[in-house]
């Protein structure tokens, strides 16, 4: 299988960033592919209206890299797993970013949109992210707007890794060892038992079997 994982902290060998490459290492470890993308290297703009900047042939007309990976590689990826710090309760701007300039792409202006929702759809969903705090309520905006993600594109969410620390790399010094939690969320991403039932989900009395 192949994911995409999205590298959304501005320090580029933070702690979100450390957790995300244990991510990988546990996919790559799995067999799968591991396609790393930092944030920063693809993103120079929030998303602007449509209406104002998009071209006569419907191509959006914002000039960095996020086209050409939003399309070339994250559409073809069967699972996503974005990493970010906590920044005042909520995802760093350019993990929102990531998200609102996908509009470009799956707005009804957009040429291919109808190709691009199918695309966006039924993948398999990760967060890991980074804080300073520890009460688990700090990170429960964006473990909400990712599960609400999910629901959205009809995908899966297979789960959440939260390491804490706040100096560059402190996270390795956290005693719940966030960064062996992420590699074996890694290993076990496309695997791993993921529910979300409803009142008439068929299912037996017990989880493991
Ligand atoms: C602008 C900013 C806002 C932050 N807001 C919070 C916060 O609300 N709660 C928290 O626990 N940590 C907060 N932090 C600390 C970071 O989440 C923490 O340092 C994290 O480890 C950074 O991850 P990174 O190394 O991947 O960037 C904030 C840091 C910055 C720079």
């Amino acid at each position: 299988m192949k994911a995409f994982i999205l590298s959304s902290s501005p320090r580029r060998h933070g702690n979100s960033a450390l957790l995300a490459e244990a991510v990988r290492d546990g996919l790559v470890e799995a067999g799968h592919e591991a396609d790393f993308v930092y944030a920063d290297d693809v993103l120079s703009n929030f998303l602007r209206d449509c209406r104002q900047c998009r071209r006569a042939d419907g191509s959006c007309a914002i000039e960095d890299n996020f086209g050409q990976v939003f399309l070339e590689r994250f559409l073809p990826a069967d699972g996503f797993i974005t990493a970010t710090p906590v920044y005042w309760y909520g995802s760093s701007a350019q993990m929102k970013a990531f998200f609102d300039r996908s509009f470009c792409y799956y707005a009804a202006s957009y040429p291919g949109s109808g190709d691009v929702i199918q695309r966006m759809m039924g993948k398999r969903i990760g967060l890991v992210l980074a804080s300073e705090e520890t009460f688990p309520m700090v990170a429960a905006g964006i473990v909400s707007q990712m599960q609400e993600y999910t629901r959205y594109t009809r995908g899966t969410f297979a789960g959440v890794v939260h390491g804490i620390g706040n100096a560059r790399g402190e996270v390795a010094r956290d005693p719940n060892d966030p960064i062996g939690q992420a590699r074996r969320f890694g290993e076990t991403f496309f695997s791993r038992h993921a529910s979300d039932y409803q009142i008439d989900t068929v299912r037996g009395g017990r989880v493991w079997g």
